[in-house]
């Protein structure tokens, strides 16, 4: 099949085209290097380096394409309170660019990656019949996304699904970012020998997935007719973890014994998130493979090998007030 990964140079990109590749697809995809890294890519790979807000360039690049996967976003959630327009032009107008220009070019399949962002704060964990409710501007433009995508179908009659990834972990995600990737964050700067920085009290909880768990359920996504026009959250609702205790874990690895500093709570953080996987498991066979210390190692592993590095504050602050983490403005991550 000819498959086109938008954000190939990506964490979730990158390790889904090699994934892919090996199983004998034509892999071609693109990227504005917003996020990601430029290493990712592989001569194997149809590469173009454009955006996907821009429908004409898209429109070129994806002639032939018989599934379309679109994990390009601005992946930054608490940052999305204080950078909207960044934030959600790379995920609402990106989107709907490159859904046009799939239609326009008789994409069979789209595959469209969420996030539990769509949530908000309901009861977890969350399942796929609850209505969304989005509480920051990065939920809102994946919502906002959701619903073109679900539009468009109803008349240009493609087929879709909406998968919802939570909090991906592995190899080739960015880990000098200081505006997201919590695990990541927290090994690179323990490897650096800097402590763990932790919003609030550390109590808020989260269950963590190994890429490779995600990974599989996308490509069960695109031959499995069962997933057709349906809402699927993907990865492990086991071992439901605290950020302290998180923290703790990756201290150990690292033989790190520093005490963890603690800021404030950041806003609209959801407290309590967690996704059920039940409609995987029946729809997807799922099975989640990598426990969550297999995964943290895993991850050290490839932090370790490539090399801690610095933080890059890459990304402008749009709201800098009183409500901005210090860590953000001050660069003290
Ligand atoms: N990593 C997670 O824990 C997680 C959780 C839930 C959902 N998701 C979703 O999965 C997808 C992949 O996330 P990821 O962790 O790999 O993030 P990532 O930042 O590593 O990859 C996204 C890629 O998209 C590219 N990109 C951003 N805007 C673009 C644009 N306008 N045009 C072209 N390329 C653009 C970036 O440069 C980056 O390489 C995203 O849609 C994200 O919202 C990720």
């Amino acid at each position: 099949m000819n498959i086109f990964i938008t954000g190939i140079a990506g964490f979730l990109g990158s390790n889904l085209a090699y994934h892919l590749y090996n199983k004998n697809h034509t892999i071609s995809g693109n990227d504005n290097f917003i996020g990601g890294y430029k290493d990712n890519l592989n001569d194997q790979f149809n590469f173009y380096k454009i955006d996907c807000c821009d429908y004409n360039s898209m429109n070129k690049a994806l002639k032939n394409t018989d599934v379309l996967i679109h994990c390009a976003a601005t992946a930054y959630e608490g940052l999305s309170v204080f950078s909207p327009s960044f934030v959600t032009k790379n995920i609402f107008e990106a989107s709907v660019a490159t859904f046009s220009a799939a239609i326009s070019n008789n994409v069979k399949k789209i595959i469209f990656c969420s996030s539990m962002a769509r949530y908000g704060s309901q009861n977890f964990p969350f399942t796929e019949d609850m209505a969304p409710k989005p509480q920051d501007p990065y939920g809102i433009a994946k919502v906002a996304s959701e619903k073109m995508l679900e539009n468009l179908s109803e008349i240009h009659n493609f087929d879709w699904t909406i998968l919802v990834p939570h909090n991906i972990v592995g190899p080739r995600q960015k880990y000098d970012d200081p505006y997201r990737n919590v695990l990541s964050i927290f090994l690179n700067r323990m490897l650096l020998n800097k402590p763990a920085i932790i919003y609030g009290d550390g109590s808020q909880k989260r269950c963590f997935s190994y890429v490779d768990d995600c990974i599989t359920c996308i490509e069960e996504t695109i031959q499995n007719n069962n997933s057709s026009k349906q809402v699927i959250n993907i990865g492990p609702d086991e071992e439901f973890i605290s950020i302290k205790e998180l923290a703790d874990k990756c201290a150990n690895l690292t033989n790190f014994n520093g005490n963890h500093v603690y800021y404030d709570d950041r806003p609209q953080e959801v407290k309590f998130a967690s996704c059920s996987s039940s409609k995987a498991r029946k729809i997807l066979n799922y099975k989640t493979k990598f426990s969550l210390d297999e995964s943290i190692q895993l991850t050290y592993e490839y932090i370790k090998k490539r090399g801690p590095k610095e933080f890059d504050y890459h990304i402008d602050l749009e709201i800098n007030n009183e409500k901005t983490p210090q860590t953000w403005n001050m660069k003290i991550i």
